[in-house]
């Protein structure tokens, strides 16, 4: 199998829409967001939309679907309302993400090894509608078997346990998640999987994720959200590229 030099960056613009909602208004935009997000160099936008709409609303999706030149990667969990407005927009990507309501972000990776068979059903027709199917799952060898075997298209490894070790200087732990990500990320490019990776990634967490020569895709927002209030959007989006491209070099 080949490895693709230009490692993708996807924008995740939630957390503008967090902002915006804490007032209940109508900015900041996360769709102005997203689309200064496309001319500062992302290759894609993600956005989650969650049950309780807690930051994305349904009108969000509507606008991205519209003002987007680069795919939008819908995240949503696996439920047939999701399922739904998924079908009905048919976004270049759909990643299934474990969600629960008492969380404040997705700990975990969906346990694709325990649902196969209900999870195989629920991503058919978003394959047939013509939609990439990724699943966010933790940096294990039977969550990779199982996104396989149910025929997902990419799988995205959860990066939080290595970001959080290194936030709270656990090197020792922060070293031992890396090489599980590594390892684990060579193991689903075997099996013919796209490897994308996301999750808590900062400018100083990213370089050796982006190292990883499997991975084609690093999915980040809330970091560059916050970055942005002190550089701005496009200058924190512009140095999280170079990075990327400095490692991928
Ligand atoms: N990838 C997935 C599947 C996610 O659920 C999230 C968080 O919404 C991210 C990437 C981005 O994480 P962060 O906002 O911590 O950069």
């Amino acid at each position: 199998m080949t490895y693709s030099e230009h490692l993708r960056l996807g924008v995740n613009i939630d957390h503008v829409a967090t902002v915006r909602n804490a007032r209940g208004g109508a900015t900041p935009d996360p769709v102005r967001a997203a689309i200064l997000a496309q001319e500062a160099g992302a290759d894609g936008i993600t956005a989650h939309l969650r049950e309780d709409r807690r930051h994305i609303g349904d009108a969000d999706i509507d606008r991205l679907m519209e003002a987007l030149t680069v795919p939008l990667n819908f995240e949503m969990a696996a439920t047939p309302e999701m399922q739904q407005i998924a079908l009905r927009h048919k976004p270049h990507a759909v990643c299934i993400v474990p969600e629960k309501r008492e969380e404040r972000t997705t700990e975990g990776g969906l346990e694709v090894a325990r649902e196969e068979n209900e999870l195989a059903h629920f991503i058919a027709p978003l394959r047939d509608a013509g939609c990439r199917v990724s699943i966010f799952i933790a940096a294990e060898q039977r969550q990779i078997e199982a996104a396989h075997r149910i025929g997902a298209a990419v799988i995205e490894l959860h990066t939080g346990a290595y970001c959080d070790a290194h936030a709270e200087g656990r090197f020792d732990e922060r070293d031992k998640e890396l090489e599980r990500l590594r390892e684990m990320a060579q193991f689903a490019h075997l099996l013919g999987l796209e490897v994308h990776a996301g999750h808590g990634l900062t400018y100083e967490t990213v370089k050796p994720i982006a190292e990883f020569p499997e991975i084609v895709e690093l999915n980040i927002g809330h970091f560059l959200i916050g970055e942005s209030i002190f550089r701005g959007l496009s200058p924190a989006i512009a140095e999280m590229r170079r990075l990327m491209s400095e490692a991928r070099a």
